[in-house]
């Protein structure tokens, strides 16, 4: 039977969106009614098996260095057997032509997860998340350092430089994301010595905050701008007269786990594991 394995055109999100929503074997966190905004955004490559979708996977690209697979889908157990390695393999090539770095994965759909290892998959980090309830905050130690102002356009390059000093590539934000950001999160600045040296990303939603980003320059840390920037945020939470406030971190950030500790907050839920795809030396994905 004729197979083929392609990047999906941008006049086939109809297609796209069908095969998605009904794939019995299908791994995302994306709710359904923003899936098309994702595929707009994301490349897709797809496994056809005599002219119908058998297999898809939706890339984010835009984060570079990091191309991170966000939904993959099988029609069936054929699909998830003979065609979901080649297609996996696929997007890593593409990636790594664009430069990127190995796929990503963060999930812990089963079925998925179960067939990663044997698709040159391996577990690098685990996604921990943190909540607390309720208001009240520690005794502040000394004066706080840092200046805090909402960001501006003009500090995106300053606070891209801090995201990328203060994360390991696989968890850089973009320029893209970051002027995004402006717009779509209360971002905060912490300024010291004249310069950004932290900033810090808060959404709402019904009935909880999220604290999405906090990054302090590797220069200012250990002074208190990290715990300047998190109290920051629950106050803003708190105006908003939302209490319940949440947030993730790497299983194996132990700085930040302790500052988040400090300021009340409480392991919550299992841990999400992050996989990542191996390549060779020459950069070929390890299967
Ligand atoms: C996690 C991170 C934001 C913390 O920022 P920070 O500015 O170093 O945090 P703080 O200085 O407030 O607190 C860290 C430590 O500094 C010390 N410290 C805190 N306040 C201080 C003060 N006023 N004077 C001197 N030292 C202080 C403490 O030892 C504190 O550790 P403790 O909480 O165990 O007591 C920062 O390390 C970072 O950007 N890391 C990389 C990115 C990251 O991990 N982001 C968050 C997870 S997604």
């Amino acid at each position: 039977m004729e197979r083929l394995i392609r990047l999906a055109a941008d006049d086939e999100l109809p297609a796209l969106l069908a095969f998605f929503s009904r794939a019995p074997w299908l791994a995302t966190d994306i709710r359904p009614r923003d899936l098309e905004p994702h595929l707009r955004a994301g490349a897709c490559w797809l496994a056809e098996r005599a002219g119908r979708i058998a297999a898809a996977a939706l890339v984010e690209t835009q984060r570079h260095p990091v191309w991170q697979m966000q939904m993959v889908g099988c029609a069936d157990l054929e699909a998830l057997d003979e065609e979901l390695g080649p297609l996996l393999a696929a997007a890593d090539r593409a990636g790594q032509a664009a430069g990127a770095g190995p796929l990503l994965y963060i999930g812990d759909e089963p079925w998925l997860n179960g067939e990663l290892p044997a698709l040159g998959f391996a577990t690098i980090n685990r996604i921990a998340f943190y909540e607390r309830e309720g208001r009240g905050l520690p005794e502040e130690r000394g004066l706080a350092l840092a200046t805090l102002r909402p960001a501006a356009a003009e500090d995106m390059p300053a606070a891209l430089a801090v995201d990328h000093a203060a994360f390991d590539p696989i968890w850089w934000n973009s320029a893209a994301f970051l002027a995004q950001a402006l717009d779509e999160f209360r971002f905060v600045v912490a300024t010291a010595g004249g310069e950004v040296a932290g900033y810090s990303l808060c959404s709402t939603y019904p009935g909880e905050g999220h604290l999405a980003r906090l990054a302090v320059h590797p220069a200012w840390q250990g002074r208190g701008i990290g715990g300047q920037l998190v109290r920051d945020a629950l106050r803003f939470f708190w105006g908003c007269g939302l209490t319940r406030v949440l947030l993730n971190t790497q299983q194996d950030n132990e700085r930040s786990q302790a500052l988040y500790r400090r300021y009340g907050f409480r392991a919550s839920g299992p841990t999400l594991p992050v996989w990542q795809m191996r390549r060779d030396p020459e950069g070929a994905p390890g299967i």
